[in-house]
């Protein structure tokens, strides 16, 4: 398929795309508190997006059953909502997207549950200034494996793992475009510093690092979507969408 270039008028809509998907995250996130179910994130994440004029976009991608995906503690990314509870102490990444006028935005933040220990702090701030260090490679001129390159020194240099297997995508009007982006030079697509696509003004990616304390491995639950760290260690999962510019990239999935 290869990499779609947006136009001006095109980012125009990804930008509010991507503002609604900001919006109802935060919603999202400020609603976590200890006691509830994860479902009732669900029923957030279905309503809000509607004040905007827009609408939630996983319910029903290659089958997914709702409306955002929650997963706790050694769950990676993919979990699905359900009668779950969450506990202090928790930690939890909520990942969100929808569809306004035809485009899609996604993005995605890892929050603590009450008071959770200064490892699982550390590791949410490890994994989020890791999505800031790949967004700040994700300029002009430069490859994608610079952008892979930059999240994976982030993250190892703090002592923590990324995960391989998944990887973030270019996005547009589908949730999934070309290029996959992998947040680490060690991934099944070997995406080497100075490797890959050179990155183009109006190029639209999402660029999401999934970090574990222990080790990168996964493995899928029986319910064929939850993605759980191998070692049962914590992970986090910050994702945005951003546009390649001129200058500085700009950031579409910020409230
Ligand atoms: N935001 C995620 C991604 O980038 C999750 C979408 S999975 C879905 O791939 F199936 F739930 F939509
Ligand atoms: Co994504």
């Amino acid at each position: 398929m290869g990499i779609i270039i947006k136009t001006d008028a095109e980012i125009t809509i990804m930008r509010e795309a991507g503002r609604i998907t900001a919006e109802v995250l935060k919603i999202l996130t400020s609603s976590v508190k200890a006691g509830m179910r994860t479902d009732e994130l669900d029923v957030i994440a279905e309503k809000e997006p509607k004040r905007f004029g827009a609408i939630p976009s996983f319910k029903g991608y290659h089958g997914y059953p709702a409306s955002v995906c929650v997963s706790v503690n050694d769950e990676i990314v993919h979990g699905i909502p359900d009668k779950r509870v969450l506990l202090d102490g928790d930690i939890v990444s909520i990942d969100y997207g929808v569809i306004y006028k035809g485009f899609q935005g996604d993005a995605a933040r890892t929050v603590a549950v009450g008071f959770v220990s200064p490892k699982a702090l550390k590791l949410i701030e490890v994994t989020e200034g890791s999505l800031r260090a790949g967004i700040q490679a994700a300029r002009k001129g430069n490859r994608l494996g610079d952008v892979s390159a930059a999240i994976e020194e982030y993250v190892e240099s703090r002592g923590y793992n990324v995960v391989r297997e998944y990887t973030g995508h270019g996005i547009g009007r589908n949730m999934h475009e070309d290029p996959q982006i992998p947040n680490t030079t060690k991934s099944f697509l070997g995406m080497m510093r100075g490797t890959g696509p050179v990155l183009k003004k109006g190029m639209t990616l999402a660029i999401e690092p999934m970090v574990n304390i222990g080790g990168w491995e996964t493995k899928v639950e029986s319910n064929g979507w939850t993605v759980r760290t191998k070692d049962g260690s914590l992970s986090a999962h910050f994702e945005d969408t951003i546009a390649i510019t001129d200058g500085e990239p700009e950031v579409l999935t910020s409230a």
